[in-house]
């Protein structure tokens, strides 16, 4: 047997023993093999490959025009390279919004083509048949409440989400509904703190937050935002663990003038 077959891998049965033992859940985001290595060697719970990527690898001001079959590239490069973790997937803005059928579809398209573990949506009741239907067809699937980014243009901003009591009841009737219908876990992203431990004390589900305080299940991150490869995002709930934006601005630098005094290739590194 190969060491990788004896790895124990982490399956959502894991991370609901994890929120019964009050064990924290880490996961972060990536979108390719070589970050993904590095993340999932680092010993990390759940690697996103969020459509973040629209941002983060393709510039895109906003999540909506990352295609399916893009996140299927995504997703794919990021399975070759993990062992341990459960990858999870986000379906992108257009490939689930018409009717179950299609989220089905589009679902089954990222399983079968990418070979990843799960898929999250963002939405709740409205959503709700269709995520019914995808767990009807066996695919776990992680809900996403609080700031949906893919419904950018209805909130007008990225500003902090249900500070106002009426849509503070809504998303927690959501989150109680994704539990009843069978969802793994649920991402709560930049909503306050008091509400997000409401949550996650009001469904047994592991609650997964962004910007949504100390009290949740388990934190994620934008992986580019922590390791400071983004610089202009800067949010309050972002600590940054490296600023490789000048690191490696400052490695180019450098090899730009290593090859202009010709210090580079020197004798050793030639055949
Ligand atoms: O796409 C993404 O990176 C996400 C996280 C911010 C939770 O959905």
């Amino acid at each position: 047997m190969s060491v990788n077959k004896q790895v124990k891998r982490v399956t959502t049965h894991v991370l609901q023993a994890m929120k019964s033992r009050g064990e924290k859940i880490s996961m972060l985001t990536a979108y390719d093999f070589s970050m993904a290595r590095i993340i999932d060697a680092a010993g990390i719970d759940v690697i996103l490959v969020g459509d973040s990527a629209s941002n983060v690898m393709a510039g895109h001001e906003t999540t909506l025009p990352i295609t399916l079959d893009q996140m299927i590239y995504h997703a794919s490069s990021v399975i070759r390279g993990v062992n341990r973790c459960l990858v999870v997937v986000d379906l992108p803005f257009g490939s689930y919004q018409g009717n179950s059928m299609e989220a089905l579809a589009s679902t089954i398209k990222i399983m079968k083509e990418s070979g990843a573990h799960a898929v999250k949506l963002e939405g709740g009741e409205e959503i709700k048949e269709s995520i019914t239907r995808i767990l009807s067809a066996g695919v776990p699937v992680m809900g996403h409440l609080g700031l949906t980014p893919q419904s950018i243009y209805k909130f007008g901003t990225y500003t902090v989400r249900a500070k106002e009591e009426e849509e503070a009841a809504k998303l927690i009737k959501d989150a109680q509904m994704l539990e009843e219908i069978g969802c793994f876990a649920i991402v709560l992203e930049k909503i306050p703190a008091h509400l997000a431990k409401r949550v996650t004390e009001s469904v047994g589900i592991p609650i997964i937050g962004i910007g949504a305080g100390p009290h949740t299940d388990g934190q994620v991150l934008v992986s580019h935002d922590l390791f400071g490869i983004t610089k202009d995002f800067a949010p309050r709930f972002l600590r940054r663990y490296l600023d490789l934006f000048s690191e490696m601005k400052g490695a180019v630098e450098q090899y730009i003038q290593d090859v202009r005094s010709q210090d580079f290739p020197n004798e050793k590194e030639q055949y």
